[in-house]
C-alpha cells in the first residue's frame, strides 16, 4: 500500500506544475478586404497561435473590439474564430481588434481598420399631397438599412427648411407653407461616425400642391402721384376678398420701423411726407401672415442744412459769424425765404442776422455747433460743427540764455510767451527794427535768438514779439535785461614803493590793476626761473592789491600779476622788477663800526698827543648807542620827520607801526614777524584799492576803517628833486651815512633825503 500511494502523490504533482500549453500570437485579418462598398460582406478572423503539449484541455474565449468597445464575444474550441459582417454599411467603419483568452492567459491582436463606402439613397414620404396656406404636412425621411447616428434635413424648392438628428434611421418633419402654388420636396440625410460623417444623394422628390388663401390686404396711398416733403398722404389697408374669420381681421400698418397704425379690418392712417421707405400692411390668419407693401417715394424739396464759421482761425472772444444755409430744390414749391434756420445750443448770446446768419463771441473753449431748418413742417439738422477758439499769446518774457552777456561774444536771447495756440512767431527788435523771426510749433518751447553787442547799453535794445493771430499785432516783451561782461584789458602791475625803492623790512604792495567787468580774480607771480604763484583772490572791484609784509632781499625780483573775469580770457601785465635795498640799519651798522674805527684811532693819537703835551684834556660825544639788551645786530636808528610827505608813504598795520624811516630790527619785531619774514611766500596782506590802478600816485588803502592817501606825485618840489639827485648819484650808502651823520639835527632840516621817487 506504501508504494502505490507514494506513486499518485507523485503524478498529481507533476500534473499540477507543468502547464500543457503557451499563447504565443493572436492575429485578426479582415475578409476579403478592408476597404469595401456597402453591401458586401466581409468576415473577421481572429487567430490564436497555442504550443501545447498534447491535446488542448482548455476552451479559448474570442472577444471582438470595435474603435476599443466590445461587440462580440464567444467561447471556441477551435485556434480561430470568424466574426462575419454581412451587407456591410457605413457604420461598420472603424477600427478592429480581437483578444483570445485561455485559461488565465491573455493576447491581443493588432488593429486593423474597416472602411466601407456608400450610404443608401434616403426614401421621403409626405403625409399629404395638397394642403391650404398655413396648414401642415408631415414629411418622413428613412435611411434604409443604415445604422448609426444620423442627421436629416429638409428641402422645399431646393431650400432646407429644416433639420432633425436622429439615433435611429428615420425622422418625421412638419412643414407649413406660405402663398399658394406646387412645391416641390426632398430630403436628405448624414451618418456621423467618430472620426467623419458621410452625406447621402438627395431623396426622392415629392410634390405639395399648396391652395392660397381666398382673401389678402390691399394698401392704398393718396395721393399716389408725386410725392414731396411735407405733403400730407393718407394711407389705407383693408382685407379684401372672402374671410370667415371670426372676429375680423387685425391689421397692421408700418412705414420702415414706425407703426403707423392698427385696427380690426381697415387702418387708415395720415402722415406727413419725409422719408422714401416702404409702407407695409399686414394680418395674421392662424399660421398664415399675409402682407401687402408699397414703396413710397418722397422728392425733397430743400437740401440738409450745412453750418460753417466766418473765420478760418478764431480766437478766444473773436466775433465770428455761423452761417446755416440749405437750398430750395424744388422751385415753385418752396422759396428760400420759406426756410426758417435755428442754431444749437442758444449758448452765449448769438444775434441773428438774418437768412441764417448768426453772430456771436467766441467762448474760451471748445463748442460743438448745430443748426436746423425747417420748412412745411420739415426740420433738417446739419451736422456739427466744432468751434476751437485759439488762445492769443500774452506779452512774452524775454531773457539772455546763461543771464550774462559779453561784449563782443555772441550769446542767445530766449522769448517766451506762457499762452498761447500754436504756431506762435517770435519776431526779436533791435531798436524796433525786426532782426529775425522764428515759428514755434511746440508747446512751451522757446524762441532762441542769436545776437552779439559791442556797447554795454545796446543790450536794453533787444525787444522780443509774440504772434499768433494773422494779420494783427503781437505782444512785445519788456527790453531784454541782463547784466554785460566787459572782458578784461590792460592789465597794469603797480609797485609800491616805487620798484627801485623798496628797502628791506619795508612793505611792498603790488596792485593789479585791469579795466574790464568785476568781480576779477587776480593772481600775482614771480619770474623765479618759471612762474611761481604768490597769491589768488577775487575782488569786485577792477583793482586788487597784495601786500608783502616785510620784504628781505630775497624778495628782489621779476613780478607780474593775471586777472579774469566771468568773460574767461585771462590778461597778463607787465613784469615789474623789484630791487630790495640793504635795511638802513645794517648801514648803519657798518657806517658806525668804521665811525668807531675812527675814533679809537683819534683816540689813539689825541692820547700819544696829550702824552706828549701833558695836561690837556679833550672830550668827545658819540650819539650812537647799541641798543643794549638786545642782540648786537640790533641797532635803532631814529629818525622821525614830521613833515606830511614822511606820513603820506607810511603804510600803517595793526599789528606793528613801522615807518620808513623807522626800521625795527629783526629783534624787535616779534618772533611771529620774524618767522613771517624766513617764510618762502610772503603773503601777508591783500587789500583791495579802489581808484583807477593806471594812475598809481593816488591809491586807497583800505585798512581797517583807515584810509591813507599815498600821495606821492603831491609831495614837496624839493623832496621830489633831493630823491631824484639821490637816485641819479645810485650811492645810497653814502646818503644814509650822511643821514646817520645827521642824527642831531633837527627834524627840519634834510628830512627829505629817502622818499620814494614818484612813478613817470
Ligand atoms: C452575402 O451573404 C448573404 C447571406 O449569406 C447572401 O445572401 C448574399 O448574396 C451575399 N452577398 C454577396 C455580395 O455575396
Ligand atoms: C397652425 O399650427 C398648429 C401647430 O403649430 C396646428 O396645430 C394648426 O392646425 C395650424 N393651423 C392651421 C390653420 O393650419
Ligand atoms: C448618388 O448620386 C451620384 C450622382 O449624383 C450617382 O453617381 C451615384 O450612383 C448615386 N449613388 C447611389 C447610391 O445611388
Ligand atoms: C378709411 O379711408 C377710406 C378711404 O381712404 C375711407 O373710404 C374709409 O371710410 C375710411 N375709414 C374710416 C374708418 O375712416
Ligand atoms: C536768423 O536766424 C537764423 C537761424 O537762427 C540765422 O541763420 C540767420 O542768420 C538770422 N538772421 C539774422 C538777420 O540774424
Ligand atoms: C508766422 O510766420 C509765417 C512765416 O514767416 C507766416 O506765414 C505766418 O503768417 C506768420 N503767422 C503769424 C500769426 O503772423
Ligand atoms: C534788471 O535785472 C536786475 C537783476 O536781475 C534787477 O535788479 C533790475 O531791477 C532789472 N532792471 C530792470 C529795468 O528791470
Ligand atoms: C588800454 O590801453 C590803451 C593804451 O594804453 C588805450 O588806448 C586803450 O583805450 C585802453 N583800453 C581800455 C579798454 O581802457
Amino acid at each position: 500500500m506504501g508504494p502505490l500511494l507514494l506513486l499518485f502523490s507523485c503524478w498529481t504533482l507533476v500534473g499540477a506544475q507543468t502547464p500543457s500549453f503557451k499563447l504565443r500570437s493572436v492575429t485578426l485579418t479582415i475578409e476579403p478586404a478592408t476597404d469595401l462598398l456597402r453591401d458586401a460582406n466581409a468576415t473577421l478572423w481572429c487567430r490564436a497561435g497555442v504550443s501545447s503539449s498534447g491535446t488542448l484541455t482548455h476552451v479559448p474565449v474570442y472577444t471582438f473590439y470595435k474603435d476599443g468597445t466590445k461587440v462580440f464575444t464567444k467561447k471556441s474550441a477551435g485556434a480561430e474564430l470568424a466574426y462575419p459582417l454581412l451587407r456591410v454599411r457605413y457604420s461598420n467603419t472603424g477600427k478592429y481588434k480581437c483578444r483570445v483568452e485561455i485559461d488565465g492567459q491573455g493576447e491581443n491582436s493588432d488593429t486593423s481598420k474597416l472602411t466601407v463606402t456608400g450610404v443608401s439613397v434616403p426614401l421621403l414620404q409626405l403625409s399629404r399631397s395638397s394642403l391650404s396656406e398655413g396648414e401642415e404636412l408631415t414629411a418622413s425621411c428613412s435611411a434604409p438599412d443604415e445604422t448609426g447616428a444620423f442627421f436629416f434635413y429638409f428641402f422645399v424648392d431646393g431650400r432646407e427648411v429644416q433639420d432633425q438628428p436622429a439615433r435611429i434611421n428615420r425622422a418625421d418633419a412638419q412643414l407649413r407653407f406660405n402663398g399658394g402654388g406646387v412645391r416641390q420636396v426632398h430630403c436628405e440625410y448624414t451618418v456621423m461616425l467618430a472620426p467623419g460623417s458621410t452625406k447621402s444623394n438627395k431623396s426622392n422628390t415629392v410634390t405639395v400642391s399648396v391652395r392660397e388663401l381666398s382673401f389678402r390686404p390691399v394698401l392704398e396711398i393718396r395721393p399716389a402721384a408725386e410725392v414731396f416733403e411735407g405733403d400730407q398722404l393718407s394711407v389705407s389697408c383693408r382685407p379684401e376678398g372672402n374671410s370667415n374669420v371670426p372676429g375680423g381681421l387685425f391689421l397692421t400698418l408700418t412705414h420702415g420701423t414706425q407703426l403707423l397704425g392698427s385696427g380690426v379690418n381697415h387702418v387708415n392712417s395720415s402722415i406727413t411726407a419725409k422719408d422714401s421707405g416702404e409702407i407695409e400692411c399686414s394680418f395674421e390668419v392662424g399660421n398664415v401672415s399675409k402682407k401687402a407693401t408699397k414703396t413710397l417715394s418722397v422728392t425733397e424739396l430743400f437740401s440738409v442744412p450745412r453750418l460753417s464759421v466766418s473765420l478760418a482761425e478764431v480766437f478766444e472772444g473773436d466775433r465770428m459769424v455761423l452761417t446755416c444755409s440749405s437750398a430750395a430744390l424744388v422751385a415753385g414749391r418752396l422759396s428760400s425765404e420759406d426756410i426758417a434756420y435755428t442754431l444749437d445750443p442758444k449758448g452765449p448770446p448769438a444775434t441773428e442776422l438774418g437768412a441764417g446768419r448768426f453772430s456771436l463771441r467766441a467762448p474760451p473753449y471748445h463748442l460743438s455747433y448745430t443748426c436746423t431748418a425747417t420748412a412745411r413742417g420739415i426740420t433738417k439738422h446739419s451736422l456739427a460743427l466744432l468751434v476751437r477758439p485759439k488762445v492769443s499769446v500774452v506779452r512774452p518774457s524775454i531773457s539772455v540764455v546763461g543771464g550774462r552777456v559779453v561784449l563782443g561774444r555772441p550769446f542767445q536771447i530766449r522769448c517766451l510767451s506762457q499762452w498761447g495756440s500754436l504756431p506762435i512767431n517770435y519776431t526779436l527788435f533791435w531798436r524796433y527794427d525786426p532782426l529775425n523771426v522764428t515759428t514755434v510749433s511746440t508747446p512751451h518751447q522757446e524762441a532762441l535768438f542769436t545776437a552779439t553787442i559791442h556797447e554795454s547799453d545796446d543790450i536794453k535794445l533787444y525787444m522780443c514779439e509774440a504772434a499768433n493771430k494773422p494779420g494783427k499785432e503781437g505782444e512785445l516783451s519788456p527790453r531784454l535785461n541782463a547784466s554785460v561782461i566787459v572782458p578784461l584789458s590792460n592789465a597794469t602791475l603797480t609797485a609800491l614803493p616805487a620798484p627801485w625803492d623798496v628797502a628791506e623790512g619795508n612793505a611792498l604792495i603790488l596792485i593789479c590793476g585791469v579795466t574790464g567787468t568785476p568781480p576779477v580774480t587776480f593772481k600775482w607771480y614771480r619770474e623765479d626761473g618759471g612762474a611761481r604763484l604768490l597769491f589768488a583772490g577775487t575782488a569786485n572791484e577792477r583793482s586788487m592789491a597784495h601786500r608783502i609784509h616785510a620784504v628781505s632781499r630775497d624778495h628782489s625780483g621779476a613780478y607780474y600779476c593775471e586777472a579774469v573775469n566771468h568773460a574767461r580770457n585771462p590778461v597778463r601785465s607787465q613784469t615789474v622788477l623789484i630791487e630790495v635795498r640793504l635795511a638802513l640799519w645794517k648801514k648803519g651798522v657798518i657806517a658806525a663800526s668804521c665811525l668807531l674805527v675812527l675814533c679809537a684811532a683819534a683816540l689813539l693819537c689825541v692820547l700819544r698827543f696829550k702824552s706828549r703835551r701833558g695836561k690837556k684834556e679833550v672830550t668827545t660825544e658819540l650819539s650812537v648807542k647799541p641798543s643794549g639788551s638786545k642782540s648786537d645786530d640790533s641797532l635803532t636808528v631814529s629818525l622821525v620827520p614830521d613833515t606830511e610827505a614822511y606820513t603820506a608813504a607810511t603804510v600803517t598795520e595793526d599789528r606793528t607801526s613801522s615807518s620808513m624811516w623807522s626800521v625795527r630790527p629783526a629783534t624787535a619785531a616779534s618772533d611771529e614777524d620774524a618767522s613771517v619774514g624766513s617764510r618762502e611766500p610772503d603773503v601777508e596782506y591783500t587789500e583791495v584799492v579802489h581808484p583807477q590802478p593806471t594812475d598809481p600816485t593816488k591809491v586807497v588803502l583800505k585798512e581797517g576803517t583807515d584810509t591813507v592817501y599815498a600821495e606821492l606825485q603831491d609831495a614837496p618840489p624839493g623832496v621830489v628833486a633831493a630823491a631824484a639827485a639821490a637816485a641819479a648819484d645810485h650811492e645810497y650808502g653814502s646818503l644814509q651815512y650822511a643821514d646817520l651823520k645827521n642824527t642831531n639835527l633837527g627834524p627840519d632840516e634834510d628830512y627829505h633825503h629817502g622818499l620814494p621817487v614818484p612813478v613817470d
